[in-house]
């Protein structure tokens, strides 16, 4: 393991207040955003938003590494450019999707297992020879009535730390991304005692598994009211109860908590993540920033709506939305700056 290296990427994308962008939506969830969207599913489709995204002009003033899917680190423009050419161009740091989806778990109603373990040594060295620097892992925790069990928290920290050592072992900086989905109508409280517990298994795995903490990230969810509770706390409780949850539980160690926007709005993740570098500043041991796709991108997809003249006014979108992020880890993010035109 090239302990160096991994230190210093971990280290580089969290730096200078920079956050991730996820664009590596799996084809079937790309399609269902692109249909929501009223745009056509088709291959030609994605690769025309992708290549939006990533020669949006400035993007890399804000973020410093996109995580790119299967489909999109191995395309090329007509003109023969690999995207990863272009991203690393744009001086962002390419990153790669691992897993392969979540599945069901046989006599556990209601919970999943991430997939994507078999082969995954040979796929990391693929991804190495084309550029990756890191990669994603999402493992979703579901809360519902008697869920989550503690077999399907286990399991899942388990494959989360099966996935990292061999991310480190073969050179890629590996986000570990144990998700508490925000669906159903659970209090803050609840989403506070599932985040705990999951991110305590999660780090007994990687540490039974001797994954180096200085050279991976964390990808949590914030701990929030699930999306249909009737109580929405307010943006500095949130931002309380989750540095509270992540004091307790990430070590001191891990360089940079990433977080996933879940389905919040674009103007309430980067509020939020602004409240915690506010309110926080001083105590917090990792950089907290943001590796966003939904917060980041849907502004600029409803914007493109697949059109080519619509581009130039996506990019602007999805430009802002990143710099708003940026500017909420700086803890320098007021809602004004949504309104005053740039
Ligand atoms: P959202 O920000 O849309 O939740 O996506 C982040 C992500 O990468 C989920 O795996």
């Amino acid at each position: 393991m090239d302990t160096a290296k991994l230190k210093e990427t971990a280290a580089q994308l969290v730096a200078n207040h920079k956050g991730l962008l996820a664009m590596d939506e799996s084809t079937a969830t790309a399609n269902k955003r692109f249909s929501e969207a009223g745009i056509a599913q088709t291959q030609a489709m994605r690769e025309a938003y992708r290549h939006l995204i990533i020669t949006t002009p400035g993007l890399g003033d804000s973020i410093s590494g996109a995580i790119l899917y299967d489909e999109t680190i191995r395309q090329k423009t007509p003109e023969g450019a690999s995207f990863v050419a272009l991203v690393e161009k744009a001086g962002i740091l390419p990153g790669i999707k691992l897993d392969l989806g979540a599945k069901s778990i046989p006599f556990f109603p209601g919970e999943k297992i991430t997939e994507g373990l078999d082969g995954l040594r040979e796929r990391i060295a693929e991804y190495v020879a084309m550029g990756a620097r890191f990669a994603k892992w999402r493992a979703v925790i579901t809360i519902g009535d008697g869920i989550p069990t503690s077999t399907s928290i286990e399991l899942n920290a388990q494959v989360l730390a099966r996935y990292a050592a061999l991310c480190q072992e073969g050179g890629l900086v590996p986000v570990v991304e144990p998700e508490v989905l925000m669906d159903g109508t659970h209090s803050l409280e609840r989403c506070f005692e599932v985040t705990e517990r999951t991110h305590h298994a999660v780090f007994d795995q990687l540490s039974k598994q001797g994954v180096l903490f200085e050279g991976m990230l964390l990808k949590p969810n914030m701990v929030l009211a699930a999306l249909d509770c009737p109580e929405q706390p307010g943006v500095e409780e949130v931002a309380d109860a989750t540095v509270s949850c992540l004091l307790r539980t990430v070590p001191a160690a891990v360089p940079g908590v990433v977080f996933l926007s879940g389905g919040q709005t674009g103007g309430l993740a980067s509020a939020r993540l602004n409240a915690m570098n506010v309110r926080f500043r001083a105590r917090l041991p990792w950089a907290v920033t943001f590796s966003y796709a939904r917060a980041i991108q849907q502004p600029a997809m409803d914007i493109w709506k697949g059109e080519a003249a619509n581009v130039p006014a996506a990019q602007k979108a999805l430009e802002h939305r990143a710099r708003m992020n940026r500017a909420a880890r700086a803890g320098e993010y007021t809602a004004d700056m949504e309104t005053v035109a740039d």
